[in-house]
């Protein structure tokens, strides 16, 4: 496996061959991303992961220092799966002109709500990185995780919307046994913390099973924020969207999800559940 540190690296290790499929990561890989590496790998032989903690995408209070770092291990893991390469760029190889100056993507719509409310520019900063990542690695096939819907959705939009010559592959989320969804931030969590927070994933599948027969959104999603608060949450949206779009459900539409955030402790945790609309024409 190579490990291909800067653009430059890239660039010249890219021009040798075909087909790419790219996984990017910000690290810290546990089975949710070795999931996504399994399923780029059923697609493309070829598969690049890129680890690069985006600084764009932290707000000022977030825990961008402290995000975990374990190059070492994460490459091993790669290595193992059968990955050709590893592209781990340095922040000034990425962003040369710094932070401030750089051109940004900016998806409208979609950007500032749920998680975009609670987190401004977070989506922009995804998105301007996730662009840079596709012209740098020019994939034909990327692929993210399900587990962070409003992203892969923010994503999907502006790859349409540039008409980027990419395929945007969602891969369903990982879950612990206790039904907790896979994320780096879950090394956050205490042992009992980790406990408390399958009451999220539980609160979803409730819903979801009331939706069939009750599509009264906002007395659902008051149900939910008050069982996160009873489970020792602090909810911060609980919320019933279109799968497409994510505005406002509506009963007509034939996909909805579920999106919920909340914090155990300090920690902001997210997880989301789909929903056919059966009684949709
Ligand atoms: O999901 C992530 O880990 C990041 O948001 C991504 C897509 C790698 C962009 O930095």
């Amino acid at each position: 496996m190579r490990i291909l540190k800067s653009l430059a690296e890239l660039r010249k290790w890219r021009q040798q061959q075909s087909e790419v499929a790219l996984v990017p990561t910000m690290g810290n890989l546990h089975d949710g991303h070795l999931h996504l590496v399994k399923t780029a790998l059923e697609r493309c032989d070829n598969v690049v992961a890129s680890i690069f903690v985006n600084p764009m995408q932290f707000g000022a209070n977030e825990d961008l220092d402290s995000y975990p770092r374990t190059l070492e291990a994460d490459c091993q893991a790669l290595d193992a799966l059968g990955v050709s390469a590893v592209f781990t760029p340095q922040v000034r190889d990425v962003y040369p002109r710094g932070l401030d100056k750089q051109t940004r993507i900016e998806v409208p719509g979609i950007s500032d709500i749920l998680c975009g409310a609670s987190r401004p520019g977070h989506f922009t900063g995804v998105a301007t990185i996730v662009c840079k990542l596709f012209n740098m690695v020019q994939p034909q096939l990327a692929v993210f995780g399900e587990k962070d819907y409003q992203q892969l959705q923010v994503i999907r939009l502006m790859t349409q919307d540039l008409s980027l010559p990419v395929e945007v592959l969602g891969a369903p989320t990982q879950r612990e046994t206790n039904g907790l969804a896979m994320s780096s931030r879950n090394g956050y969590l205490s042992v009992e913390q980790k406990q408390q927070a399958s009451a999220l994933y539980r609160t979803l599948q409730k819903t979801k099973a009331e939706l069939s027969s009750n599509a009264h959104f906002a007395e659902l999603e008051r149900s939910g924020i008050k069982e996160l608060t009873d489970a020792g949450f602090v909810p911060d949206y609980f919320s019933i969207r279109n799968a497409a779009d994510l505005q406002e459900a509506t009963a007509d539409n034939p996909e909805w999800v579920i999106l919920a955030a909340a914090f155990m402790g300090k920690t902001r945790l997210i997880d989301n559940l789909r929903v056919i609309n059966t009684s949709s024409k």
